[in-house]
């Protein structure tokens, strides 16, 4: 039984650029699936077909148990779409977006009304719905954005890089609304290029790259794919080094020919792979103790989403820059890419 959202070898090209080169995904009813990626990796592309408003050259694609190519119609009545591309129309206030989406959805006029007001309260908008759109933060535009697809409250939803360009309050924001949406059942594939939203919000994260999905899984399977935890030890004497990275080999998982205990001398840092936890980085102390050794430093180090990142496709994930409250900002697709780095966990 295919998931909700199902994919199998979706091929686009763009005269010679290959934006999708074999998509394949499969997301389970009532799961959201995080697809991260950098800038020009095939995400929105993906996004597109999906939701029926890009053909792809060849593949299969079902959602919501619907064919995609043979009922185009009939997913697009069952799929709520918010788009990297808000489809907010400037010259109409908050609540006329909204109750326009009900009317072509052919809602009654009285139902229509009902359902704006209850997403303007839910996405603090109910101050600015007699306004125009037009007078909107970048931040209001997304929350009416991703409100106008929840008109009717699809069984399946597709975000494209929901918070690109918000501020963290906004995003935070957000999170909270797409968390509430996801516990009501709803299937939901997000793009992002956000780390730490696909680990927060995502139960599964496809990384894609060129146009493939290059990885898949939990958060936490990706991390330990990428090598589990190590212990990091900054001695305080450079004389200490060699003692300090001859007690830490005897706790390694690997031997240092094959990827084990790392020496960076300019730091006085020691790194090796280790499992055992707290437990295993007490022992370590004590023995360092013994020895005399005096540390500046000493912590356990799991694998960020970061780090998987670059460990499978050799850069590191980009964001675009925080653009913040500006009226109308947050609509550009170009990625002034600025490296986003996720605090590692120690
Ligand atoms: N309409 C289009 N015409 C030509 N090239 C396109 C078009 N849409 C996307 N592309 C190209 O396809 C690739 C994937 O783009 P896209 O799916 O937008 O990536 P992402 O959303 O991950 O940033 C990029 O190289 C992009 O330049
Ligand atoms: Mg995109």
């Amino acid at each position: 039984m295919p998931g909700a959202i199902y994919a199998e070898g979706l091929v686009k090209t763009f005269g010679d650029v290959k934006a999708l080169d074999g998509v394949d995904l499969d997301v389970p009813e009532g799961t959201v699936l995080g697809l991260l990626g950098p800038n020009g990796a095939g995400k929105t592309t993906s996004v597109r077909c999906l939701t029926t408003l890009l053909r792809p050259d060849r593949g299969k694609a079902v959602v919501a148990g619907i064919d995609v190519f043979k009922q185009p119609d009939a997913v697009r009545r069952s799929i709520g779409l918010s788009g990297q591309f808000a489809a907010v129309d400037e010259y109409l206030t908050g609540r006329e977006n909204l109750q326009m989406v009900g009317q072509l959805y052919q809602m009654r006029a009285k139902a229509a009304k009902a359902r704006a007001d209850e997403l303007l309260e839910q996405f603090h908008l109910a101050d600015a719905a007699d306004r125009t759109a037009k007078t909107y933060s970048g931040g209001m535009r997304r929350r009416l954005d991703l409100a106008a697809a929840l008109v009717v409250s699809p069984p399946v939803m597709f975000m494209d890089e929901p918070t690109t360009g918000l501020d963290p309050r906004n995003r935070q924001q957000l999170w909270d609304v797409i968390k509430q949406l996801v516990s009501g059942g709803t299937t939901l594939l997000l793009t992002t290029q956000y780390l730490e939203e696909a680990d927060h919000l995502a139960h599964d994260i496809a990384v894609v790259d060129h146009g493939r999905v290059i990885a898949q899984g939990t958060s936490d399977q990706l991390k330990a794919r990428t090598g589990g935890e190590r212990v990091e030890v900054v001695v305080h004497e450079r004389e200490h080094i060699q003692a300090a990275s001859a007690l830490l080999d005897r706790f390694s998982l690997r031997g240092p020919d094959q990827g084990g205990t790392k020496v960076e001398e300019h730091m006085r840092k020691i790194t090796t792979p280790v499992s055992g936890g707290a437990k295993l980085l007490a022992e370590i102390i004590r023995e360092l103790d013994v020895r005399g050794i005096e540390i500046d430093d000493i912590g356990l180090r799991r694998p960020t989403l970061d780090d998987v990142f670059l460990s499978l496709t050799g850069h590191a994930a980009e964001a675009e820059g925080e653009d913040g409250e500006q009226p109308g900002a947050g609509q550009s697709g170009t990625g002034q890419g600025r490296p986003h780095r996720k605090e590692a966990a120690t």
